[in-house]
């Protein structure tokens, strides 16, 4: 997304005005969308959607997911336990944490979440621990692909996953703990716009499937990109129709067994456009070589272009038609990998100007830090009728200080 339509320019300098700086901003309207959008894609096939809410676990948010009827992925125990407060049935959700200690595997368990199992020494941990039960395990098809390599989830130098070749492995343990294996499980990566990798991907875990005959899902995992500069495609979703699930209905058309669905577990795609960050331009300076648009956010409030290299389009939301100039535009961290944009012609910068960064919705908020003690932005909701609600407030100072001193 590079433009915003005048009403949600008109919100975004109304939320900057009525909760300041830095705030992240979502639109509930374009989670709606992008879910319709992908149900709609999948309406021919028994499907379940889960929410990867790593992505963005702001209250609305959840709450949005809840009433589309998505279940959830969750990878750690607070984000179980928070799952099943906002109110998902805990057949909604699978509990994907990886390395998972005892103490994770009995939480989830005890509170009758299924396990979805990376490694073959949990499952044998987990059926000593709970002979008889069912479980899923993720499988590590040997593919990955994703938006850079950090992301990438599956191939033989990333952790995640049981590699497809230990499937022997696997029965082996089912057998001796009399596990029964209703779940296959994977994710490639995040930031996927090639949907001939994620249909190869696929296929490695449908053809490893005939092997388990108890089979309830097949979990293809998340993973579908969103177009973020202006010169990108947003994801092809007639070649994601043709070349993943006219395929995927194939396959369960010629499965024997009536009961199988196939999952997806997306978190970008649903959440990334919704999401602007608003930062207000507190300094412009002239250096030797460089205009430098200084904001009060920065990298600890949105990582990816510091971790990733990633693009967010910038828009001047004070100044919209003022002249094109060229800027870095920069956060007030104390590194110099802190910046949203770098040599990226945005109109004309002014101090005090609010800026919108776009597409900012997943992997924003969740991955903020305090980093240089300074507080997490606020969080602000935008409901489908425009209506707005601070859904979390910006930390004060004092605070931020009787937090250390253990105050709070
Ligand atoms: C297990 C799992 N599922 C789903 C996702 C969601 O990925 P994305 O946001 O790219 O859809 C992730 C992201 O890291 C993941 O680790």
């Amino acid at each position: 997304m590079t433009e915003l339509t005048p009403e949600q320019h008109r919100l975004l300098l109304s939320c900057a005005e009525t909760h300041g700086t830095p705030t992240y901003v979502y639109f509930e309207g374009t989670i709606v969308r992008q879910i319709q959008t992908l149900k709609k894609h999948l309406s021919g096939l028994p499907l379940r959607l889960l929410y990867a809410m790593k992505a963005n676990h702001s209250l609305p948010v959840m709450q949005t997911m809840l009433r589309e009827g998505l279940g959830i992925d969750a990878v750690s125990p607070a984000e179980l336990m928070y799952a099943l407060k906002v109110g998902f049935p805990v057949d909604r959700v699978l509990f994907s944490a990886n390395n998972m200690t005892d103490g994770e595997m009995h939480f989830a368990t005890g509170r009758g979440v299924m396990l979805n199992v990376g490694e073959l020494s949990r499952l044998e941990a987990f059926g000593k621990a709970y002979p008889g039960s069912d479980v899923c395990v993720r499988l590590n098809g040997q593919v990955g692909a994703g938006h850079h390599e950090h992301v990438i989830t599956a191939g033989d130098r990333s952790k995640f996953g049981i590699p497809v070749e230990h499937v022997e492995e696997i029965h082996a343990i089912a057998a001796k703990y009399s596990l029964t294996i209703v779940g296959l499980h994977q994710h490639i990566g995040s930031g996927i716009m090639d949907t001939k990798t994620l249909w190869q991907a696929i296929s490695v875990i449908l053809d490893a499937s005939t092997s388990f005959k108890d089979l309830r899902f097949i979990n293809v995992g998340g993973g579908l990109g969103i177009a973020y500069r202006p010169d990108e495609q947003d994801l092809d979703m007639s070649s994601f129709d043709d070349l993943i699930v006219e395929p995927l209905k194939a396959f369960i058309d010629q499965h024997p067994s009536e009961d199988l669905s196939i999952w997806f577990e997306p978190g970008r795609f649903f959440t990334a456009q919704c999401g602007v960050l608003l930062a207000r331009v507190n300094t412009v300076k002239e250096g030797t070589v460089r205009t430098f648009a200084g904001t009060d956010s920065g990298m600890n409030h949105l990582v990816r272009p510091a971790m990733y290299g990633s693009y967010h389009h910038v828009l001047n939301l004070s100044n919209p038609d003022g002249k094109h100039k060229t800027y870095d535009v920069v956060g007030n961290i104390c590194e110099s990998s802190d910046f949203f944009a770098k040599d990226r012609q945005v109109a004309e910068l002014r101090e005090g100007d609010i800026i919108g960064v776009l597409d900012a919705g997943a992997y924003g908020m969740s991955m903020t830090t305090t980093y240089n003690m300074r507080s997490e932005p606020a969080e602000v909701w935008i409901d489908a009728d425009g209506s707005q609600c601070l859904v979390r407030p910006r930390r004060t100072v004092e605070e931020m200080v009787a937090h250390e001193m253990r105050q709070a």
